[in-house]
């Protein structure tokens, strides 16, 4: 009996691991990039399993317009293969962490015909079963009118606090002007009053002193 149930576990054991389960496979659902700008296109997945030492990546590239897709990119045995074909071959570099189930890849100097759809496929054996995930690139010549206008509006709004900022130093700079030379004049007057008297004082004894003449 014992025998048997040892027998079993083993067995159990041996055969439990072997099934194979499912992984799901995630990447982002899309990406706008610039001309000329690189780009990392995610890719992981969730498996019951530990990360298997022959976890393995696979990207494809299907252009926009175009129903074929083409394989860029393979990660397998811990190596990292660029496919030495497509508008990719001198342009990916591998980005991702194998051990982390991060299968990312940069893509570099973005052309303006690079938009198209990116497929990632991902193994953990003995889990091989999964949906590939797919993330859209659209590749950008400017600035999109979205960003563009918000990057307006900004800018536009610190346009404004500045001139609010100019137009209140100088009103103020205009009131403390005023008053100050409202001081000052008022200060003036009453030395030239003062001035005037004492000026208009010595003439009246001069006027006497022609009478007396
Ligand atoms: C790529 O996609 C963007 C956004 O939809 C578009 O503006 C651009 O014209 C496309 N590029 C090509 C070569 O079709």
């Amino acid at each position: 009996m014992l025998t048997f149930l040892a027998l079993a576990s083993v067995v159990l054991l041996g055969i439990v691991p072997e099934q194979s389960q499912a992984i799901v496979i995630y990447t982002g659902w899309e990406r706008h990039g610039l001309v000329g700008s690189d780009i990392r296109l995610s890719c992981s997945f969730f498996s019951w399993r530990w990360t298997s030492e022959d976890v393995t990546f696979s990207w494809t590239y299907r252009p926009d317009g175009s129903r074929d897709s083409i394989s860029i990119f393979h990660y397998t045995s811990g190596v990292a293969y660029v496919d030495n074909k497509g508008p990719f071959r001198d342009r990916l570099e591998f980005v991702g962490n194998p051990g982390r189930r991060d299968g990312s890849i940069l893509l570099k100097n973005l052309d303006f015909n690079d938009n198209g759809t990116f497929t990632c496929d991902a193994k953990n054996p003995p889990d091989i079963v999964g949906r590939p995930s797919s993330v859209r690139l659209l590749v950008f010549e400017k600035v999109p009118i979205q960003a563009g206008v918000i990057t307006g509006a900004i800018i536009g709004v610190v346009l404004g606090l500045l001139v609010l900022i100019v137009v209140i130093y100088y009103l103020m700079r205009f009131l403390v002007a005023r008053r100050v030379f409202s001081l000052s004049v008022s200060k003036h007057g009453k030395k030239k009053k003062e001035g005037s008297q004492q000026r208009q004082g010595p003439v009246p004894p001069a006027e006497p002193s022609k009478i007396k003449v």
